[in-house]
């Protein structure tokens, strides 16, 4: 097999997405989001993203097919997202890609979500070097990870031990009146404040190599400590300044992963650092990852924001990835795996 073609399938979360990809060409890619439906509570709800994705499935399938010109006959083999994320959303594509599988005979891959973020960037940069690190940043993920083989073998250097970097985002702009999801509100406000303005701790930065958790991250604090910093300025009655407020915190959670994110690659002696997830559209992260990776050596590949954020081709990519390698397609019975680590 040449250029092996397949549909890579995603509803981890709040977005059905399908798209095709073959060898490393992206030949359609459909994403429908209930990202609004979930504006007004807060927060993803799952119940309302489980029947969105139940609506949206066929129809994100057909059109995935039909823009690349394909019927489900002409690809090699399907991929789906197995975990982690919420099990209900989860339950509706794989049990979609299952159906797909069986009906046309198709070898099915149930993959991890978060790999499949790794894994897109070939779409835009090619291949891996050797000893390629990534740092993967959304609402529910904040990881470093050592890749030695994209389909056979992913290192976990360092992870967050309480909120990721998008929730923590999230958080703060709940409190500050953004409507959900709050991470690219900040981002604007930040663009012009003072991010000296307001002391926001680092967490976990004293970690270098011998501490206790060299590359792992910790953004709960980072958010109780803007928290009560706000209400005390509320309580004394003054006015806060939003973009000052934002500018300090998105400089605080920016620094402490690229610094991390620098040192792994010291560590492991990497110089390509892969970056994904929809934190990686924070423009403060983009700008200080391309800072610190011009100074450290290290060539900084984030890719373009549709890619970044969750999509059928990174499933798709990865499928293509497992099938090149020849890794044994998932048995028809596999099971979704919420909390895959
Ligand atoms: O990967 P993603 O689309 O969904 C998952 O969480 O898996 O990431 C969404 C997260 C949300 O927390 C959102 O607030 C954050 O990424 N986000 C941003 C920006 N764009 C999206 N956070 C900061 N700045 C942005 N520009
Ligand atoms: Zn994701």
């Amino acid at each position: 097999m040449s250029e092996p073609i397949v549909l890579g399938i995603e509803s981890t979360c709040d977005e059905t997405a399908a798209a095709i990809v073959q060898g490393r060409t992206l030949r359609s890619n459909v994403v429908a989001s209930s990202m609004n439906e979930h504006a007004r509570y807060g927060g993803v709800i799952p119940e309302i993203a489980s029947r969105a994705h139940a609506e949206a499935f066929v129809p994100c399938v057909s059109q995935a097919l039909a823009d690349a010109g394909l019927e489900l006959a002409d690809i090699d083999a399907i991929a789906v997202s197995a975990g982690p994320g919420l099990a209900g959303c989860l339950a509706v594509g794989v049990s979609g890609a299952k159906a797909l599988a069986w009906a046309s005979g198709k070898p099915i891959y149930g993959i991890n979500h978060v790999i499949g973020h790794i894994a897109v960037t070939q779409l835009q940069f090619g291949p891996f070097p050797a000893d390629t690190l990534a740092l993967i940043v959304s609402g529910g993920h904040t990881s470093l990870l050592h890749v030695s083989d994209v389909a056979r073998h992913v290192d976990v250097v360092g992870t967050t031990l309480d909120d990721a970097a998008g929730e923590c985002f999230d958080k703060v702009a709940r409190l500050l009146g953004f409507p959900y999801p709050g991470g690219p509100h900040i981002d604007r406000h930040a663009q012009r404040g003072n991010p000296k303005a307001i002391r926001v701790p680092q967490g976990l930065t004293q970690g270098r190599a011998g501490a206790a958790h060299p590359y792992d991250f910790s953004f709960s604090g980072v958010k109780t400590a803007v928290a009560r910093w706000v209400e005390g300025e509320q309580a004394a009655g003054r006015e806060i300044p939003v973009d000052d407020v934002c500018a300090s915190l998105a400089d605080s959670v920016a620094s402490v992963l690229a610094k991390k994110a620098m040192h792994g690659c010291e560590q492991y002696g990497s110089n390509t650092l892969i970056v994904g997830g929809g934190f990686s559209a924070n423009s403060q992260l983009r700008a200080k990852l391309l800072d610190y990776g011009e100074r450290c050596g290290v060539d900084v590949r984030i890719p373009e924001i549709r890619l970044c954020t969750d999509n059928g081709a990174m499933v798709a990519m990865l499928g293509v990835n497992l099938v090149e390698a020849g890794v044994t397609p998932s048995a028809p019975d596999f099971a979704i795996d919420s909390a895959m680590p």
